[in-house]
């Protein structure tokens, strides 16, 4: 029979310094990498919520590192936060509840790892940007996110993926997928193949300038879906950012590359009519806007110039593991239909022939919302200008 998840977390909920007693807790169904659980307690009189998350120990192999980066990065949130302007602390960043004996996580009889959060109220969130009014929300967290951890003191925090965005290596992993084709897939994907061949010198450009001290190491969030900024459900002003694990040293433009990626196709990632697949102008717009008008007074002129390579990029690589998988057998990504990651790689690559074909006008467009400068806000509503 099925445990009902307040039983499951029994033991989880007394470990944590919670002055409450579990009422319920149900499990949240976004997010498709840790198990997370959002668990109402009776405190006091007052019911108040909490998530408990068990991390995923398959793609997170040292999860004390994860905490360890999680602990030192919400510190640092907090304080910049408490030292500015504004209320609603703990609602714009998370909040990590220590455990009974003072650690930052619980470690149980099968050794998983959990962790507890502060649940935050009143915000929704979204699979995937709907409106420009939202991709520029997400820009503008994650680039206000970047901002405020460009001075997180003490030692460089630790990869808890390491090469999560190399795309050398991701190349040479497809490369020896090709020549290996264990399960005789690569005619299938001939064109794909070719496709992936023609644009791998893309794969170095910006290791090679990161090596030429041209852009810099940053702490970045690595995980730059929507579905990990927290809307306010009344303004759908962006909030707070979430899902910290993947947050380590690495380059801003990988952050705003997946943005362009998950943001500017009205498609869906297995979308199978390519001709839907497509960079969406005001979709791009909105989200380089927000971007740029939290991140505009940090970013290098270097880096800007590749704002609008960054999406190609990161799209490429993301591609290639499609690709990968597919060769490989769909090891890793988790398939609904025979060539699914195949579809996916394809949806990856049509969307990196959209923006090449729009290239020269986003790069203007792009140096025209950063020229303008204060002014690339959103304009003041008549209403709240009154005030
Ligand atoms: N403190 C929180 N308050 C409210 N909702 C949260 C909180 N933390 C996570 N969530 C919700 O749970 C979802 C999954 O959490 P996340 O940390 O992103 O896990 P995953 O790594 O599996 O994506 C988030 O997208 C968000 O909707
Ligand atoms: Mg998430």
């Amino acid at each position: 029979m099925a445990v009902a998840p307040e039983q499951q977390l029994q033991e989880v909920s007394r470990k944590f310094q919670i002055y409450g007693q579990i009422l319920h807790a149900e499990t949240c169904k976004i997010g498709h990498i840790n198990e997370t659980y959002t668990a109402t307690y009776d405190q006091g009189g007052t019911r108040v919520r909490y998530v408990h998350q068990k991390i995923n120990r398959t793609v997170f192999r040292d999860p004390p590192a994860v905490m360890d980066n999680l602990q030192r990065v919400t510190r640092h949130l907090r304080a910049k936060l408490e030292a500015g302007p504004g209320a609603d602390l703990t609602r714009r960043c998370l909040t990590l509840i220590p455990t009974r004996d003072g650690q930052p996580f619980y470690q149980d009889a099968d050794g998983e790892h959990w962790r507890t959060f502060v649940f935050i109220e009143g915000v929704r969130t979204f699979e995937a940007a709907q409106t420009p009014d939202q991709a520029f929300e997400a820009g503008r967290a994650f680039g206000e996110f970047q901002g405020l951890l460009a001075d997180l003191p003490g030692a460089r925090l630790k990869e808890t993926i390491p090469h999560f965005h190399h795309t050398r290596k991701r190349y040479e992993a497809f490369l020896s997928a090709v020549q290996e084709d264990r399960l005789n897939r690569a005619a299938q994907a001939r064109e794909e193949i070719a496709w992936a061949r023609r644009h791998e010198a893309l794969a170095d450009v910006l290791i090679d300038a990161q090596a030429a001290g041209k852009i810099p190491e940053r702490v970045t969030h690595n995980d730059t879906k929507f579905n990990n900024v927290l809307l306010d459900s009344t303004s759908g002003k962006a909030l707070c950012v979430v899902d910290l694990d993947t947050v380590m040293p690495g380059l801003a433009l990988y952050d705003f590359g997946d943005m362009v990626r998950t943001t500017t196709s009205p498609t869906v990632e297995d979308e199978l009519d390519l001709r839907k697949v497509r960079l969406h102008v005001p979709m791009f717009e909105a989200l380089a806007r927000g971007y740029l008008s939290s991140a505009g007074q940090f970013l290098t002129p270097a880096e800007k110039d590749f704002i609008v390579f960054s999406g190609k990029l990161i799209t490429y690589t993301i591609g290639l593991r499609f690709l990968t998988d597919f060769l490989l057998g769909d090891v890793y990504f988790r398939v609904h239909r025979p060539g699914h990651n195949l579809d996916r790689c394809r949806t990856q690559f049509k969307l990196i022939d959209s923006i090449e074909e729009q290239e020269s006008a986003l790069v203007k467009l792009v140096r025209q919302i950063d020229g303008v400068g204060p002014r690339t806000r959103r304009p003041v509503s008549k209403r709240a200008r009154k005030k």
